[in-house]
This record gives structure tokens, C-alpha cells and sequence, in this order.
């Protein structure tokens, strides 16, 4: 049985960069938090809370602990809270999520009208929001609510980092109609898409298709809707353990991607496995 890995499978730059200066942190100060789950990979969490970082739900919950900051970053104003009470912060907001952050804040300051292409409820949604001041801010996920948006003659146009490149353009396109000025800053970052093209490839080459990350991971389950789309024979998995020799009866190749949450030793565990299925 052949085994083909993607090669975007597993972290992004910005999880990476993340899960490295969580564990850096814990060996330099033991005292340490994370403002939510850091990633969403439980099995990652675990050994996280093993080095000592715990998960704090509420920001008014943390005393005298250092916080991590998320890729996805935090609030304006959490960030402000952070400071004034003097709290040691390491702040992990991926680069591309301060850009939108930045780019959201200046179109604001400079009088247009912001939209933001995303899902309401994210914390990176609700991060980049927080940056607009003093001017009118909407968040939208599809071009119909756009259509329906009160607007000014300015409108400024941001993005989620994980939206779908054609949702962005459709929505400014609804908008170049509505306004007499747009400015868009394309702050969608490319490391969603590389992977959903890679999974869509080789889902479609393969026999059996694997999408290993956390149930509870949004990019993991959509990777694995658009690979079950194609290739019937998809399963997600979070760990090797739950993998059943029978769904490789007489399968010839079986392909393998991983959300970009799911820690590298789990990817590797997952193949070694199926390595031991053939002999
Ligand atoms: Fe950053 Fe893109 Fe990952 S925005 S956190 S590198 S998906």
C-alpha cells in the first residue's frame, strides 16, 4: 500500500510559531496561561498543561500568571486590560492576523466605512473589529448580507485570514456597485487554500483518504468535507489509535492531510501505523 502525505499536511507558519513560543515561555517561566485553548488539538493541549500552561477562559480569571496570546489574537481592549494590570504577555497573534488587525484600525481612523468578510462570533473576527474606532463597522459572511448593509460613500474592505478567496471577491464586487470609494486590503491568508487544494488533489488520486486533527478544529472538519466529497472512503481521525485495518482491504493508495492545528508526532504516529498495516 502506498502512502502519500501532503505536503502542506499539519501546522501553518502561524500555529507553529505559536506552539514554539508556548513551549519557550514554559521553560523560561513556569507560571503561565493560555487566554483559551492555544490550538485546537487536544492531545497538543494536554502536553501543553503538562509543561505547566494552563488554559484560562476568562481574562479577569488570570492574576499573576504570563499569558499567551492565540494566533488569532485578542481584543483591543483585552489587550488593554492585559496592560494595566501589568501581566507579563507573549503575544503569539499570527503576523498575517495583525496586518487585518492594522489594516481594519487605519481604514477606520481614516473615515471609510469597514467591512469585515468573516463569522461574527470568531475571537479573530472579534480581534480585528475591536481595532476600528470611531467609525462604522459590519461583519458579513456572504454577499446577500452585504447587499443589505447601510454604507457611507467610503467603504473599506477587510478579511477573515481563513475566508475563501471567490466569498471575498464576490462580496467587494456587491460593494463596488454600493459605494463611491472602496479600498480593500486582501488580508486572506493563502495557507487555507493551499491546503483545501491539496486535500481536493489528492483525495481524488487515492483509495482511502485520512484527515487527522481535532473534532473540534473548524479547518480539520472542512478539510475533511471537501476530501468526502470526491473520495466516499474519507475518515477523520484525531489519533492513530482510532485508525481500523479493515478500512484498507484491498486499497492500493491511501492519502493523508491534517488540519493546521494538528501537531507533527500525531502525523507521524498515523503513518507509522499504516506502515505496520502492510507487513
Ligand atoms: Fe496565520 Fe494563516 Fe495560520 S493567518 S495562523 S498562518 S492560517
Amino acid at each position: 500500500m502506498e502512502i502519500v502525505l501532503a505536503k502542506s499536511a499539519g501546522f501553518c507558519f502561524g500555529v507553529k510559531r505559536a506552539v514554539n513560543m508556548a513551549f519557550q515561555a514554559a521553560e523560561e517561566d513556569g507560571n503561565i496561561c493560555s487566554l483559551g485553548p492555544l490550538i485546537h488539538s487536544p492531545q497538543l493541549v494536554e502536553r501543553l498543561e503538562a509543561e505547566g500552561i494552563s488554559v484560562v477562559n476568562d481574562i479577569h480569571a488570570v492574576t499573576d500568571e504570563s499569558v499567551i496570546v492565540r494566533s488569532h489574537g485578542i481584543t483591543r481592549q483585552e489587550e488593554e486590560y492585559l496592560h494595566e494590570h501589568r501581566l507579563k504577555v507573549v503575544d503569539a497573534t499570527c503576523p498575517f492576523v495583525k496586518k487585518a488587525q492594522k489594516y481594519a484600525g487605519m481604514l477606520g481612523e481614516q473615515g471609510y466605512s469597514v467591512v469585515i468578510v468573516g463569522e461574527k462570533e470568531h475571537p479573530e473576527v472579534q480581534g480585528i473589529v475591536s481595532y476600528v474606532q470611531n467609525a462604522p463597522v459590519h461583519v458579513v459572511a456572504d454577499v446577500e448580507s452585504a447587499a443589505r448593509l447601510p454604507l457611507g460613500k467610503k467603504v473599506g474592505l477587510v478579511a477573515q485570514t481563513t475566508q475563501a478567496y471567490e466569498n471575498f471577491s464576490s462580496i467587494a464586487l456587491k460593494l463596488l456597485e454600493r459605494s463611491k470609494e472602496l479600498r480593500i486590503f486582501n488580508t486572506i491568508c493563502d495557507a487555507t487554500s493551499v491546503r483545501q487544494n491539496e486535500a481536493h488533489e489528492l483525495a481524488a488520486a487515492v483509495d482511502v483518504m485520512l484527515v487527522i486533527g481535532g473534532y473540534n478544529s473548524a479547518n480539520t472538519n472542512r478539510l475533511a468535507r471537501i476530501c468526502r466529497e470526491i473520495q466516499p472512503h474519507t475518515h477523520h481521525i484525531e489519533t492513530a489509535e482510532e485508525i481500523s485495518d479493515s478500512w484498507f482491504n484491498n486499497v492500493a493508495r491511501v492519502g493523508i492531510t491534517a488540519g493546521a492545528s494538528t501537531p507533527e508526532w500525531i502525523i507521524r504516529e498515523v503513518v507509522g501505523k499504516l506502515e505496520k498495516i502492510e507487513k
